[in-house]
């Protein structure tokens, strides 16, 4: 019996919630595996009726489940950075969820903004380092509000956390076992310390994988290239913001954030999935917001628990979906509400079963 922590958050994150759990529910009933919810309101509506974003204690219980599943976080009346800092990134930190994994499919039917590319092109893996980087929150201010005002915000690379992610990814590569090629994407040419350590331990440990090509390309050029040749990519591991950067790249060129699902992953603990595009506070409550991309973080959370069959219905069951029966993957403009896309997912499924 799984124990899943559903987050559903803010704005539209508890309508694309509700579907992926339709949409788990049916598959898991099929399948024989059962699991049980603990819902938890944390989120901007809290925070703004209490002041408290997580209750004490609240990480410690989030670690006593098989996995957490997140809607959004977000709030239009909360300044930037209180919730993402202390709920998003408080949980993605405590939790050791080391890894931002985010597949980048074209799922067949799926318009997609490159000229000339189909799903054959594009399919490829990033792999974010979730934990360090630019996200450590690390620096401060001096003189601040003068002229003479400083700000510093560092960018933490440690050997350990580098070696961590590294490795990762290059089992992740392997297991995937597509091109078997990895390509590191960091700004080596610049950033002349802290990449220069991402590059060492990328070769070094790259000699324990002979069966994976190592690759390398500079974050500018990645960018330029995931537009003219995505299909030149299979794996690309990333430290933190350039993975965010170039994950809301991969997330249009494979349809928009309507698809875009990801997972931070604590290999050996509690990871958490979400759908990567964010609360979308002008469509709350309408059933305009698509919630594939929450289908897909549930698909991903399956296949974490090790529930790979069952993973793979729902993706082919989404793809079923995407081809020819939305008009379109943007909110507003699918043709259909919220839960009609999700009971599609759902007829979908049982059509294969
Ligand atoms: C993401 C988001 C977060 C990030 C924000 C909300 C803190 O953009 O998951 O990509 O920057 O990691
Ligand atoms: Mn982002």
């Amino acid at each position: 019996m799984y124990k899943i922590a559903v987050i559903p958050g803010d704005g539209t994150g508890p309508e694309v919630v509700a579907e992926g759990l339709k949409v788990i529910d049916a598959v898991c009933a099929a399948e024989g595996i059962e699991y049980q919810t603990t819902s938890y309101d944390f989120g901007g509506e809290r925070y703004l009726s209490s002041g408290e974003i997580l209750p004490d204690g609240a990480v410690e219980e989030l670690s006593g489940y098989d996995c957490i599943y997140l809607g959004a976080v977000g709030h239009p009346d909360v300044e930037p950075g209180i919730l993402e800092k202390g709920l998003l990134l408080r949980l993605r930190f405590e939790l050791q969820q080391y890894i931002n994994l985010r597949p980048v499919k074209l799922y067949p039917g799926v318009e997609c903004p490159l000229a000339g590319k189909g799903p054959e092109d594009i399919d490829l893996v990033v792999v974010r380092e979730n934990n360090e980087g630019l996200y450590c929150g690390s620096g401060g201010f001096v003189y601040k509000n003068t002229p003479n005002e400083v700000a510093v915000q560092e960018m933490i690379n440690t050997r350990f956390g580098v070696e961590r992610c590294l490795r990762y990814a290059f089992d992740y590569c392997r297991r995937r076992n597509a091109a078997r090629q990895l390509t590191l994407c960091a700004k080596t040419n610049v950033l002349t310390y802290a990449h220069d350590l991402w590059w060492r331990a990328f070769n070094e440990i790259g000699e324990e994988y002979p069966d994976i090509r190592r690759d390398y390309a500079h974050v500018d050029a990645t960018c330029m290239w995931m537009v003219k040749n995505p299909e030149w990519f299979d794996v690309i591991v990333t430290p933190n913001m350039f993975g965010d950067i170039i994950t809301d790249l991969g997330a249009m060129i494979q349809g928009g954030m309507g698809i875009a699902a990801g997972g931070n992953i604590n290999p050996q603990g509690v990871s958490m999935f979400e759908p990567i595009g964010g609360s979308a506070p002008k469509y709350t409550g309408q059933g305009k917001i698509n919630p594939l991309a929450a289908i897909c973080a549930g698909a991903m959370m399956l296949d974490e628990l090790g529930e790979t069959n069952a993973a793979s219905k729902v993706e082919k069951a989404v793809m079923k979906v995407t081809d020819g029966k939305l008009e379109s993957l943007s909110a507003g403009k699918m043709g259909h509400s919220t839960s009609r896309v999700g009971d599609m997912v759902v007829e979908a499924l049982e059509s294969e079963m």
